[in-house]
């Protein structure tokens, strides 16, 4: 009886509780902040990629595209952020032993921060994006490294102050498929010990921005387990030595037909080092035998769609404190670097090339969580 008596009290401070609840959240209706969704809290039946996801929605853009408004306007209204496809190069911004060239570089980063966008730093140290002028020099390996150092000091200070630049591709492509060094006679062959120079470069990136994410980047990482290996090999390396380290990219360069199995593995793989993973410069090619009456039918749009959706969902799969972002190389078929790379009958983007959302958008949408 007396329990009874106890059950109906507690029941009865329950309900008065309830009501008190109720009655708060009616009063407080001009307090805007339980129905506002930030991007972290994501909406899971959002219809837009960069309010969806749970990591950043990159592409890359050039400054010149901007000036087209329907390109501004797709860019900002899918992606939070921005990779430059080459106007943050070194051979683009390094135009004289002490001249800097920021124009587009600049453009595009203040477009990003006017509109709440980041910025992925690419890239500072890559033998293909030496400039001339750098390569003729004939330095000695000591004053070789100063000069690298100070243009990394220079440009990283440079984009620091801008606030909105938020990781750096530090080293690109240093490895050969096989795992051991490129050969590439601009910087590798200078040092007795490559590895510990790029150690360096990332160190002088970590001494001007504490807080800048450090990447290095390649292709065919996924792919090929002994470009992997080396790439592991050098995580290890800095890490064992004290050189910063926070993220590896894979280009993911590939096409509708690369196997997804092999990507998956490779993609646990990278993530097995415990550091940020990014897909760094995604694009996936439809014309893969580079045919010249290639059409891009309804079914070659439904396979591309999958396959997006397929690697979206894999990166997914991976920790969530790993995930960095997902970078498309360009934001309209009318723009990919692959009509001039590949064949000019190519489609690998998201958006096609009057702006519209390709089936290839939708897929990659329903691989998000
Ligand atoms: C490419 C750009 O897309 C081209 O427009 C440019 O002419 C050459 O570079 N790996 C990279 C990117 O890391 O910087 C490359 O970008 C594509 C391959």
């Amino acid at each position: 009886m007396q329990s009874i008596f106890y059950l109906n009290r507690i029941r009865f401070i329950n309900v008065l509780l309830l009501l008190a609840i109720l009655a708060y959240g009616c009063s407080n209706d001009d307090d805007p902040s339980p129905d506002v969704v930030t991007p972290e809290e994501p909406k899971p039946t959002a219809t837009i990629l960069k309010d969806k996801a749970r990591f950043g929605i990159g592409a890359a853009i050039t400054a010149t595209q901007l000036n087209e408004s329907a390109f501004a306007s797709t860019l900002s209204g899918h992606f939070n952020q921005i990779t430059a496809e080459y106007e943050m190069k070194m051979a683009k911004i390094w135009s004289s032993e002490n001249s800097f060239n920021w124009t587009n570089g600049d453009a595009l980063v203040d477009f990003a921060k006017q509109k709440g966008m980041k910025v992925h730093g690419h890239a500072l140290v890559w033998y293909n994006s030496m400039p001339e002028w750098f390569k003729n020099a004939n330095y000695d390996t000591l004053t070789y490294e100063a000069k690298v150092k100070d243009y990394i000091t220079t440009t990283v200070k440079h984009y620091k102050d801008k606030g909105n630049v938020v990781s750096w591709d530090v080293a690109n492509e240093i490895f050969s498929e096989d795992g051991t060094m490129r050969v590439e006679g601009v910087i590798n062959g200078k040092f007795n010990d490559p590895i510990a120079f790029y150690g360096r470069c990332f160190q002088y990136v970590r001494d001007v921005d504490p807080n800048v994410k450090l990447f290095y980047n390649d292709y065919n990482v996924v792919l090929n387990s002994a470009k992997r290996a080396g790439i592991i090999k050098l995580v290890k390396r800095f890490q064992k030595d004290g050189y910063p380290i926070d993220g590896i990219g894979d280009q993911f360069h590939y096409t509708v037909t690369t196997s997804k199995e092999v990507m998956k593995t490779g993609l646990n793989d990278m993530a097995s080092t415990g550091l940020l993973v990014h897909i760094s410069e995604l694009d996936l090619r439809v014309n893969v035998q580079k045919a010249d009456d290639y059409l891009f039918t309804n079914s070659e749009k439904a396979i591309q769609s999958q396959a997006y959706q397929s690697i979206v969902e894999m990166y997914e799969a991976l920790p969530d404190k790993q995930k960095f972002a997902i970078t498309l190389w360009g934001v309209t078929d009318k723009y990919t670097w692959l009509t001039g790379w590949w064949h000019p009958k190519e489609y690998p983007l998201l958006f096609d090339s009057n702006f519209n959302k390709k089936p290839a958008y939708d897929g990659f949408l329903k691989g998000l969580k």
